[in-house]
């Protein structure tokens, strides 16, 4: 057995005996903010260049994200030109905010404040990592010594704003970095202590950003971490809680939403998770998850397949089919009792009027995130009786009656089997023409004609017409009815048709380029006792009728041959 999971330390818990954040639940929006051009941005095989940032940044806009981290000025000098092309190039619209990280380190905090200058709004992001672990093996000191440090980049933060010149809106921002992995009373000290070197206020709050640097625990520890912080904060209304929520261990998500419920205020992330080792949060996920529970996320997903094609395009990443929300198979369902259900959602929606989504096995409407019908139902040799159904009415208008839904089944999984793999819908409407509406006529229609008569107040209804039988000479029909099924029912006597019984019809309108027309479903008894179905269609409600009886006896002839 191997025994690897022994060197491994379980993560603290957190001394909240209190907690009260399990009973809370997530009301409202948080104050987005993207780190899509930073932290997602570093993290990629091919960082992008200056075009792709752009286009990035205006999708962010797009969305309407107000806050957004450009970058690492200091870092490079392509990224402070990034950072001045997008203030000079008048990239920034006014009700956005630009942010800028940077490490609390002299050199870097005054590269980054001349990276700035002419910009209207920003956020001056500063970090130093503060957790036991860095503490111990990376920076070889103790919490004095990086209290020090974030003090110090906090109080020339502030000299170099007083001093800044021009009416750019400096913001602050700080993050002990893996605060997750940090003793809460030292995170809790350290902020307080640049809160009292910026000069926090009600009025001019810090942005206190908390990350789960390496997401390392349960989630519901880190929302213990947040109100444990939140808790202990003096001078808790001079600042803004935000989190940072990384995915190590695929809970980014998850994170976010309790961390919200315990009492942050402010969200960083990224589109679809793009970001470090398993990626940030992502945002995406968070906003729709509030959107399905009826809170207005304030930001706008409902064009997801156009931010998806940037995203990809433009990080060279690539979107997991099952991506919530996003994933190409997200809105497909195989199975065949998913199928019926989700079939009989969208019946129920229809003839109840809900104002409500209310469809099993999909949490969303497709058509909230820019998604179509189209591919919600996939057809397979598993599939239900419905779901070729529903796809053949969705798609293309063709209602077929319920008892009509096995024979159509049978058809689409024979051709399933015979390709070996699904059918797409195209395909699935040329299963129905084929065995359908082209099929090969043993008896023929040449001429005909329907019409009403009526005598002593009763009317009838006559049908007249030739028929051609195995292409030879055509015989002459005639039948009256009291419809127009009965009267050509009549008029076949004369050609030995009585063997097949007339059972059931069903028809409905379908529009077929500009003009409507009647599509007529039949359901006949053959000689055998088994039952088989024919469809007509014609501008001629009637004559749609007639043709869906000539129909199913053609198909019935043709299986005799077979
Ligand atoms: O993950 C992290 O801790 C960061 C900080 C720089 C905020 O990206
Ligand atoms: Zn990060």
């Amino acid at each position: 057995m191997n025994e690897g999971y022994k060197k491994y330390i379980p993560f603290k818990q957190i001394d909240l005996p209190d907690r009260e954040w399990p009973n809370k639940t997530i009301t409202k929006a948080p104050i987005w903010c993207s780190v899509d051009l930073r932290d997602g941005n570093q993290a990629l095989i091919d960082p992008m260049n200056l075009e792709e940032k752009l286009e990035f940044f205006h999708a962010l806009v797009d969305i309407g994200i107000k806050e957004i981290e450009i970058g690492f000025p200091s870092a490079s000098e392509t990224e402070y030109e990034i950072c001045r092309e997008l203030i000079e190039g008048g990239h920034i619209p006014d009700d956005v905010t630009i942010q800028v990280l940077v490490q609390a380190r002299e050199h870097l905090i005054k590269k980054t404040f001349e990276a700035i200058k002419g910009a209207k709004n920003v956020i001056v992001h500063f970090y130093n990592s503060t957790s036991t672990l860095q503490r111990k093996v990376v920076f070889k000191t103790d919490m004095q010594g990086v209290i020090d440090i974030a003090v110090n980049g906090a109080k020339l933060i502030k000299e170099l704003t007083e001093q800044f010149e021009g009416d750019t809106n400096i913001r602050f921002e700080y993050s002990p970095e893996s605060f997750s992995g940090t003793e809460m009373d030292n995170a809790v000290k350290i902020c307080e202590e640049v809160m009292d070197a910026l000069g926090s206020t009600k009025e001019n709050p810090v942005i206190l950003n908390l990350p789960n640097t390496v997401e390392m625990c349960t989630p519901n520890t880190y929302a213990d971490q947040i109100e444990y912080f939140i808790k202990h904060l003096k001078n808790r209304e001079a600042a803004i809680i935000s989190i940072h929520p990384h995915n190590d261990r695929g809970c980014g998500v998850a994170a976010t939403e309790l961390a919200l419920m315990a009492g942050a205020e402010r969200v960083e992330g990224t589109l679809f998770g793009n970001g470090e080792r398993t990626g940030n949060l992502d945002m995406v996920t968070v906003g729709l998850n509030m959107y399905t529970q009826g809170v207005d996320p304030e930001l706008d997903f409902s064009n997801l397949p156009k931010l998806k094609e940037i995203y990809e395009r433009c990080t060279n990443m690539r979107i997991d089919p099952r991506q919530p929300y996003i994933g190409e198979l997200v809105f497909t369902a195989f199975s065949g009792s998913h199928q019926d259900a989700i079939n009989k959602g969208h019946i129920y929606m229809k003839e109840s009027n809900t104002p409500y989504w209310e469809i099993p096995y999909l949490p969303i409407d497709p058509a909230d995130v820019g998604r179509e019908y189209e591919p919600i139902i996939r057809i397979n040799s598993q599939s239900g009786k419905g779901g070729a159904a529903f796809v053949m009415n969705h798609n293309f208008g063709y209602d077929m009656p319920k008892r009509m839904h096995p024979e159509f089944s049978k058809l689409v999984q024979a051709e399933c089997e015979k390709l070996g793999r699904e059918l797409i819908p195209k395909e699935l409407l040329k299963v129905f023409e084929d065995n359908y509406l082209n099929i090969q006529q043993k008896y023929q229609l040449t001429k005909h004609k329907v019409y009403e008569e009526s005598e002593n107040g009763k009317s009838y209804v006559h049908f007249k017409g030739r028929m051609r039988i195995d292409g030879d000479a055509e015989v002459k029909l005639h039948g009256v009815g009291n419809g127009p099924i009965d009267a050509f029912f009549k008029a076949l006597k004369p050609i030995n048709m009585e063997k097949y019984k007339f059972v059931n019809y069903s028809q409905h309108a379908i529009s077929e380029g500009s003009d409507s027309k009647a599509v007529s479903y039949i359901e006949l008894k053959k000689p055998d006792g088994k039952n088989i179905f024919g469809v007509g269609i014609d501008s001629n409600v009637n004559f749609a009728s007639i043709l869906g009886v000539l129909n199913a006896i053609n198909r019935a002839e043709l299986e005799n041959n077979a």
